[in-house]
This record gives C-alpha cells, sequence and structure tokens, in this order.
C-alpha cells in the first residue's frame, strides 16, 4: 500500500513551539507506522510564507519578507530533527517550482469560469487572514483572534465554492473516514447546511505586494489559502510528476481545529474544480494548553520543543505529547504531567522491566537467549502470548484510526503483565534449584520475546529508545527493516542471539529539582548558548525573594549638601526611613500623602549619614534630548498601605 501524509505548513511569522511540534510528531509517527506496516510512504512537511502577517512581521523586523521567511523556515526545518522528525519533503510556497504551479492552477480555474471578478465588502480578521461570517463572531470579535473584525470593501477575484456545495455534502456523508474525528466531520456538515458563499481569493496589490501575482491579472496577488492549500499538490510534483501518480489517491491531512475550514471546505472544492480527486482523509486534533491556560506569546508560556528535548531527551517528549493528547480533544501540558510520565510509564513500568528482565538473562542464560521448553508451556504463559497478540493487533487499529493514546494504553498493558509475570515466575528462585533449569530458560525466552514485540512497536513513536532496546537485544538491523507482519508474531526470537545488559532506557526525574538535561552530544555548546541567553535572567526563586509593598508618603525634606536625595518617611504601615534619588523630579510638598511602591527587604545602607531601609521604586525616562525624568511608580489610591505587591 501506499500513504501520503502532510502536516499543514507552518507560517513563519513564529518561531516553532508545542503546538506545532505536536501535528509534527503525529505525523511522523504514523508515517513510521504505515512503514512498519511496509507501506511506501511520503511524509511532508514545510512552512507557509506569503501573506500579510508575514509581510506584516518582516516589516517589524526591518528586513525584506523573503529574507524573513528564510530566517523563520530554516528554524523549523532544524527543529524537527531534534524531535525525530524525519520528513521525505519539506515544500515552502517560495518554491519556484510552487509559485508555477499555482498560477497554472488559477489559470485552470479561471479558464473554466470558476473565478470571476466582483465588489465584495465584508468583516476581515487579519489573524485568520480571510473574511468572516456574521455567524462566526463571538460577541463582535473573532473567536481565534479575540478582535473584532474590519469592514472591508473592494473588488477582487471570487472562486465559485457554493457551486460544489451539494457535492461536498455528497461526499463527506458517504465517506464516513473523509474527516474524523466525528465531532469535526459533524461541525463541517453543520456549517454546511447554511448556503455557502464564494471564497474571495485575491488581494489587490495596492494592499498587498507579498504573493503570488493572478496569472490573468496582475494587480492582483493570491488570497494565501488558496496558494498555501496548492503546496499538497506541488510537493508530489503535481501535474505530471510520477510522485503525484504514485501519491494522491493515498493523500491523508493532519491538521488542528483551527483550520478546519479552509482543510475542510476550501481544499476539497478547489481540488473538485481542478478536476481532482479528493483527499482520503483529514485528521484534526484539539489544541495544546499549558497549565490549563492557552498558549500564548503575550502570556509568556510558550513551550518550544528545543526546550523540552534539552530537558527531558526526545523520546519522553514524543511518548508524552502521544500518550497524554486524546486525538481531537484538547489537552493541557504542565512539568509536573510529563515528569510523572517519565518517571512512571518510562523509568519504572517500560525502563525496569528491561534493564531487570537484560540483566536475568546476562546473569542466568549467560547473555543469550535461551530455548524455551514448548512441552512445558503453563497458562500463564499462554495468557501472556495472547496478550501480546491482541495487542499487536488493537495497536495497529489504535495507530491506524490515530488513537495513539489508546494504543499506547494497549501497550503498557502488556509491560505491566511482563512485570507481574517476573514476579509470580521468580527466575531468581528458579536458579537455585537445577532440577527447574528448563523452566528458567522458558520463562527468560518469554522475556526476551516480549521485549522484541515491543521494541518493534515503539518504533514509531520512541524511535530512539527503540533502536536501543533492538540493539541490546541483539536485533539491530533485523529489527530495522522488519514489518508487522512479518516480525510482530509470537516465537521469532533466535535461541542464541547475544544480548548486551546494563543499559538504562530512561533516568528517573526529581519533580522537585529542575532538570539536568540528558547527556547529549553536543551539550557544551547547547548549555553555553542557554546560558548566554540566560545573561540578565532571574528565575522565580530569586524574584520571590523580593519583598514589594505599597507605602504612603507621610513625610519628606531634603538632606544638607545631597541635591538628589530625598529623605522620605513611609508608612507600610509601619514607618521606616527611606532615601531617594529622586530630588531634582519632586519638591517634598508634592510628595506627601502619596502612595509609592518600595522594595521592603532590603538591606539597611547609609546615604550622606541617614540609614535607608529599602528603596522607591520609579520608572526612568529619556526625553529627545537625553534628559533623564523619574516618575514614581504608584497603585490606585484604593490600597492599603503596606499590601504585598505579588
Ligand atoms: N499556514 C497555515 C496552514 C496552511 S496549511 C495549507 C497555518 N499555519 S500555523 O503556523 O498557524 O499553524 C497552524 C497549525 O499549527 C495548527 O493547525 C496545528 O497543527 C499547529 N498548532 C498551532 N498551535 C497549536 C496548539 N496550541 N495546539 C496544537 N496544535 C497547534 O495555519
Amino acid at each position: 500500500m501506499t500513504t501520503y501524509i502532510t502536516t499543514p505548513i507552518y507560517y513563519v511569522n513564529a518561531m516553532p513551539h508545542l503546538g506545532h511540534a505536536y501535528t509534527t510528531i503525529v505525523t511522523d509517527t504514523y508515517s513510521r507506522f504505515r512503514k512498519l506496516c511496509g507501506d511506501d510512504v511520503r511524509f511532508q512537511t514545510g512552512t507557509d510564507e506569503h501573506g500579510e502577517k508575514i509581510a506584516q512581521a518582516a516589516e517589524a523586523d526591518g528586513v525584506s519578507p523573503k529574507e524573513y521567511a528564510d530566517r523563520i523556515s530554516e528554524s523549523f526545518r532544524n527543529t524537527w530533527p531534534s524531535l525525530a522528525i524525519a520528513p521525505d519533503n519539506f515544500i515552502r510556497t517560495t518554491d519556484p517550482a510552487h509559485v508555477r504551479t499555482v498560477q497554472q492552477i488559477l489559470q485552470q480555474v479561471y479558464d473554466r469560469d470558476d473565478i470571476y471578478f466582483s465588489e465584495y465588502t465584508g468583516l476581515y480578521c487579519q489573524g485568520c487572514e480571510r473574511f468572516l461570517t456574521d455567524k462566526e463572531l463571538v460577541d463582535g470579535n473573532c473567536p481565534d483572534h479575540q478582535k473584532p473584525p474590519k469592514e472591508i470593501a473592494e473588488q477582487n477575484y471570487f472562486f465559485r465554492m457554493s457551486r460544489y456545495q451539494e457535492w461536498l455534502i455528497d461526499h463527506i456523508q458517504s465517506n464516513p473516514e473523509f474527516i474524523t474525528p466525528e465531532r469535526y466531520r459533524n461541525e463541517v456538515l453543520s456549517f454546511l447546511s447554511e448556503p455557502l458563499e464564494d471564497l474571495c481569493i485575491s488581494r489587490p496589490t495596492s494592499r498587498l505586494t507579498w504573493g503570488i501575482p493572478l496569472p490573468f491579472d496582475n494587480n492582483f496577488v493570491t488570497y494565501v489559502w488558496f496558494d498555501a492549500l496548492i503546496n499538497y499538490l506541488t510537493g508530489i510534483g503535481y501535474p505530471d510528476g510520477p510522485d503525484f501518480q504514485r501519491y494522491w489517491s493515498a493523500a491523508e491531512h493532519v491538521i488542528a481545529k483551527d483550520i478546519l475550514k479552509p482543510h475542510a471546505i476550501y481544499w476539497p472544492t478547489m481540488l473538485k474544480a481542478m478536476g481532482v480527486e479528493p483527499y482520503k482523509r483529514l485528521h484534526v486534533h484539539g489544541y495544546w494548553n499549558v497549565d490549563e491556560t492557552k498558549m500564548s506569546k503575550s502570556i509568556g508560556n510558550v513551550i518550544r520543543p528545543g526546550e523540552l528535548v534539552e530537558l527531558y531527551g526526545v523520546d519522553t517528549v514524543r511518548y508524552f505529547v502521544l500518550r497524554e493528547m486524546s486525538f481531537g480533544l484538547d489537552a493541557s501540558f504542565s512539568t509536573e504531567a510529563i515528569i510523572e510520565r517519565q518517571n512512571s510509564d518510562l523509568a519504572n513500568d517500560l525502563g525496569n522491566l528491561f534493564s531487570r528482565s537484560l540483566t536475568m538473562i546476562g546473569k542466568y542464560a549467560d547473555n543469550t537467549v535461551p530455548e524455551p521448553y514448548k512441552g512445558l508451556l503453563n497458562d500463564l504463559d499462554r495468557d501472556l502470548i495472547n496478550a501480546v497478540e491482541h495487542m499487536v493487533s488493537e495497536y495497529r487499529r489504535n495507530m491506524n484510526s490515530f488513537n495513539f493514546n489508546l494504543a499506547l494504553r494497549e501497550v503498557w498493558k502488556v509491560i505491566g503483565m511482563m512485570n507481574r509475570f517476573i514476579v509470580t515466575n521468580a527466575p531468581w528462585e528458579l536458579a537455585k534449584d537445577t532440577s527447574r533449569e528448563k523452566r528458567l530458560m522458558t520463562v527468560l525466552y518469554f522475556l526476551a520475546e516480549s521485549l522484541r514485540i515491543l521494541a518493534l512497536v515503539l518504533r514509531p513513536v520512541m524511535p530512539d529508545a527503540a533502536a536501543k532496546m533492538a540493539e541490546a537485544l541483539g536485533l539491530g538491523a533485523e529489527l530495522e527493516n522488519a514489518t508487522l507482519d512479518t516480525a510482530g508474531k509470537w516465537g521469532l526470537s533466535t535461541p542464541g542471539t547475544r544480548i548486551a545488559p546494563g543499559q538504562q532506557l530512561f533516568p528517573r526525574l526529581d519533580k522537585k529539582k529542575k532538570q539536568a538535561p540528558p547527556p547529549q552530544k553536543d551539550a557544551g555548546r547547547k548549555n553555553k548558548e542557554r546560558e548566554k541567553k540566560e545573561e540578565g535572567l532571574i528565575t522565580f526563586d530569586q524574584f520571590g525573594k523580593m519583598e514589594l509593598r505599597v507605602a504612603r508618603i507621610v513625610a519628606a525634606e531634603k538632606i544638607a549638601k545631597a541635591d538628589k536625595l530625598l529623605k522620605l518617611t513611609v508608612a507600610a504601615p509601619e514607618e521606616r526611613t527611606i532615601v531617594a534619588g529622586i530630588a531634582q523630579h519632586y519638591t517634598p510638598e508634592q510628595l506627601i500623602g502619596r502612595l509609592v511602591l518600595i522594595v521592603a527587604n532590603l538591606k539597611p545602607a547609609k546615604l550622606m549619614g541617614v540609614t535607608s531601609q529599602g528603596m522607591v521604586l520609579a520608572a526612568k525616562e529619556t526625553d529627545e534630548n537625553g534628559k533623564e525624568r523619574l516618575v514614581l511608580a504608584t497603585v490606585a489610591d484604593t490600597i492599603a498601605p503596606g499590601s504585598k505587591i505579588s
């Protein structure tokens, strides 16, 4: 079989974060899973580089849009290998071949009268880069960007999307797998129950030049979505490249719910107008929040994949996101949750099973996979074989339908069962009695054989840990080329294979301490870079030590021979003296009665003979002549003196 799997192409106006990483990890995992099933797989990701948002971000940065796009696109490209993500193609919408094909398609759709020129007045959301309908607004705002859209009236080109509405409804209804999970399929069908409007697909060059010019009117550039969606075709050489023939009928797209409408409505109707068959499946996932809060730059809680990998290692990051999120629903990231998964599922359940099994094979079977004695199998053994075989089929079914968390749950059921199998059989007891040698060897064979199958099924999820497992089990190259069909059956371990005990797969992490990064090849350089970035930054702990309070100035006087200093008496609520360097900005009279903010736990210091017990906070402003002005920081007058600032 063939599989063609894609991620969205990411806008180059933001650096990669956990959300982008999740979609791309899912897609990589699925790609590896289909390879494990023996498929001919193509996996594509890339960057979306045209449009208003990018033009504005570049302008704010003082560089050309292309320079800007080159830089951010590169950082996406470089992020993926650190997460063990291995795409077969990385497409950029500024690639000349993509631009050429988008223009060909526009011309083709225009020639068949599916694009027309008209005037339009609509509500435009810059964040979404599209016109919104009244129905989509929540309290007058775009629900995704929390801002009111702008009313814009202009002449533009339109795609006759409405022409394909009935066809699309019919297609979705007769192909239950076209959009999954079901909630998103229902959402699209409900949207389609109202008349579909045509889609505005151009922007006048008077407003935007950073886009692909329309081949039939160079006063306009293409709307960014009409350009971006086509990447899924240009990346495989549409219209006449051999890879297009080879992969298109197997196309599956992975996205989050934010871009459901362009993928579930614009894209299939565009394909229909082009005479290309629709993609096979659209997989829609939910959003990652952080500590139950939306991830956002302004809140400052954006999680960067590079930092996660540095702290927890690539396998833990991949396992965590796949295990923690139910595909289709939102999930919340927290440090506690990832540490808990690493300690309990990885270090404890899997890691311990792996190291104690190999240690016992080392000790009791001279580092080789022993011969099992099939005639001696008991119910416990047969239960384990059944459980492993059941797990492989459940794993296959769940991975195929993007229920990664359920697939992993099945795998962990077997891990739990194997840990119990060890305790029940107690190989250390069997080893004390030579008459039970055959039983001991059978038990050890069972452990080696179950671990072999675990290494196989974990490969798409944790490629590095699975490779380590395979190597320690003496299976390096053998598992590399194996498929679920050829290797996913019980009983294929070869007695006599040499194993290598002594490897730890996952360290346990201390929940309270900041974690030391796992050893990495270029950890030294990375640490230095991080330290450099962190120079001048303080930690939460350091900030937490500072005691800031509201205080009322009850008296103020000049200090003799010090023209910059004033002696203040403040109540917070107890009275104390503070010397402040604000004499050139405030007269004592101006200060009496005012509320100010003070650092209350500063060590006392003597200034011009007066002991100062704290510091008053002020903002320093420099005017256009370079002259400095100090303005005292304050709070609303209703706050009681002595209140802590936190
Ligand atoms: N350029 C368009 C997509 C064009 S595809 C033809 C775009 N880019 S984007 O950079 O905004 O990426 C959106 C995608 O990033 C989401 O659909 C999802 O895959 C991922 N995520 C961004 N934030 C996310 C979360 N907080 N949580 C999960 N995934 C999210 O839209």
